[in-house]
This record gives structure tokens, sequence and C-alpha cells, in this order.
């Protein structure tokens, strides 16, 4: 289908200069998009250009792009003062504070400043995509983008449908996330969207398995990153992200399910958490990494 967005010159908006906001910008620039960039503390819009010109100039190192290449992209971010700036984008993608309330009050004002042909997304990870929209005057242009960190790093972008969002949108951000140099995958809206739902699986299994003392955490690991082919296991996975993301992301899934037991949050990670024992941030989690590193702590 033929995307509602243009081939050529496409301009767009994103609001929030964060560690997403940041790297959504790079994406769009080094994919040929004008990028308007702002956030309501104007010096996280200064360091985010700051710390583009730097992650560009290491890829210009690498030689993944030329110099002529990072300066357009450079040429192509325009920091905005606000999203009053905003009236000729096509398509805007909030990555705000992850808070419905905000969010809600930020598409409401959007709303009132885009034309009604642009698309607006959101990089929320963990709301409705159904109920961020549910306020909008026209919810069928709201879809979910949500990117993972650090985005440039990162493939993997989940576009998703809210139940009113109408399918063009979802196809016109197919085709952007392609651009972007991403690997785009369509899903529906649901608690944790896809990755997040898996994931709960590989964790929360494993730590049943071990809660209920059929093998240690350390093997469990062992086994599903030699012998299954895993890069990590899941609690090496789980002390990267850190349990103060994991568990409280693991809580709502399991609440917006209704209690469904396959997500029912685990007691083994809960102790931990209690403990501050959140993984690489804290040099202690499943293991320790302060001195004797990658021990697993029983
Ligand atoms: P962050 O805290 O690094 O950045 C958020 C930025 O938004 C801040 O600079 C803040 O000043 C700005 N902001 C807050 N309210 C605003 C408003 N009303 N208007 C304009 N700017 C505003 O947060 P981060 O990590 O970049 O997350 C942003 C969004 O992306 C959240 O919805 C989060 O759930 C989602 N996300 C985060 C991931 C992560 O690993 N950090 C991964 C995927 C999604």
């Amino acid at each position: 289908m033929e995307s509602v967005l243009p081939k050529e010159n496409l301009v767009i908006g994103v609001i929030g200069a964060g560690a997403m906001g940041r790297g959504i910008a790079q994406v769009a620039a080094t994919g040929g998009m004008t990028v308007l960039l702002t956030d309501t503390r104007p010096e996280a819009v200064a360091d985010a250009v700051k710390s583009i010109e730097k992650a560009l100039a290491r890829l210009t190192e690498k030689g993944t792009i030329d110099q002529a290449a990072m300066d357009r992209a450079l040429g192509r971010i325009k920091p905005a003062q606000s999203v009053e700036q905003f009236a000729e984008c096509r398509l805007v993608i909030e990555a705000i504070i992850e808070r419905l309330d905000v969010k809600q009050a930020l598409l409401a004002q959007l709303e009132s400043i885009v034309s009604d042909d642009c698309i607006i997304a959101s990089n929320t990870s963990s709301l409705s995509i159904t109920t961020i929209a549910s306020k909008c005057r026209h919810p069928g242009r709201v879809a979910g983008f949500h990117f993972f960190n650090p985005v440039p790093a990162m493939k993997l972008v989940e576009v998703i449908d809210g139940l009113q969002t109408r399918p063009d949108v979802g196809d016109a951000l197919m085709d952007v996330g392609r651009r972007m140099g991403r690997e785009p995958v369509r899903i529906k809206d649901a608690p944790g969207f896809l990755v997040n739902q898996v994931g709960r699986a590989y964790t929360l299994e494993a730590a049943h398995l071990v809660s209920e003392g059929i093998a240690t955490f350390a093997d469990v690991d062992a086994v599903m990153r030699e012998t299954v082919g895993f890069r990590m296991g899941p609690f090496e996975l789980l002390d990267l992200v850190g349990l103060d993301v994991n568990h409280p992301a693991t809580d709502a899934i399991y609440r917006q399910f209704y209690h469904e037991p396959r997500y029912r949050p685990s007691v083994l990670m809960q102790s931990r958490l209690d403990a501050g024992m959140l993984g690489r941030k804290t040099k202690r989690g499943f293991y320790d990494y302060s001195e004797q590193k990658d021990a697993p702590l029983a």
C-alpha cells in the first residue's frame, strides 16, 4: 500500500530529547528525514545534539558513514523551542516521561498544532496505545512506535496498532522504520507488546525453576547460553536490565492481564529488589560485579 507519508523531504517532530528521543532523532536524520527536536528542558536538546554529534563521529571513524553523510545528518536536526513549531510535521514521535496523563495532555496540545493528516506516534514502553489515543480528537492517527535502548544499536522497533489506529498509519510507520534503518515488526496493542511479553516467559520461567529448587540460576544461565544458544542467560539478562526496571514491568503486565498466572512476578526477584541488589548498576544482582567478577550470589 502507498505510504501516507512523503518519500522525499519528510519532516518529523520528536518530543523528549532524553535517552530515547535523541536516539530516534539520530536514526531519523541518518535516514534522510528532517527532525525537529524539542524538550521542556532546553538543555536536554543541546545535550542531545552534542551526543548525536559524538555518536555520528564514532560511526565516521569506524567507516560506517562518511563525513559528508554525517554533516548532512547533523544539518537535518533542528532544535525547536516547543511543539508550537511543529505545524509542518507529517509525523510526530513522543518520547517523554512515562505518564499517561502527561502524554495525553501533550497529544491534545499537539492536535491543535499539526494538520489532521499528521501521524502521532508514542514510544511508550508500558502504557496502552489505545488508552493514550482515547482522548485524541483523531485517535485513528495514533500508533505505538516502540524503539529499544540504545536506539542506534537496536534494530528492532515495534509498530503497534491501537484499537482505533487506522491501518494506513501502521503501514506508514513500518515504512518510516525501515527508512530509519530499523527492522520493524507490526503488532496489536497488548500489555508488554511483543518483546516484553516474550521476555517475561524467558525470565519468569527461569525464576520459577530456581525457586522450586530444580536448578541453580548459574546452571540455567549456562545452559541457555552455551547449549541453547541465547546470547545471555535469563539471570544475566536481568542483571543487565536491572531489577528496578524489570520487576515493575512484570508487575504491570501481570495486573493488566487480570492476574494471569503465567505472568506472576517472582519472589526471588522481589527479595533481591528489596535488598537493593538490582544488577550491574549496583554491582550486585544475581552475580557479583564488584571484585569477584560474574560470580553467582547464592
Ligand atoms: P528520559 O527521562 O531519558 O527522557 C525524557 C525526556 O522527556 C526528558 O528530557 C524530559 O525533560 C522530557 N519531557 C518530559 N515531559 C515532557 C513534555 N511534556 N514535553 C516535552 N518534553 C518532556 O526518558 P527515556 O528513557 O528517553 O524514555 C522516554 C519514553 O520512552 C518513555 O515513554 C519510556 O517509557 C520510553 N522508552 C524508554 C526506554 C528505555 O530503555 N529508556 C525503552 C523504550 C521506551
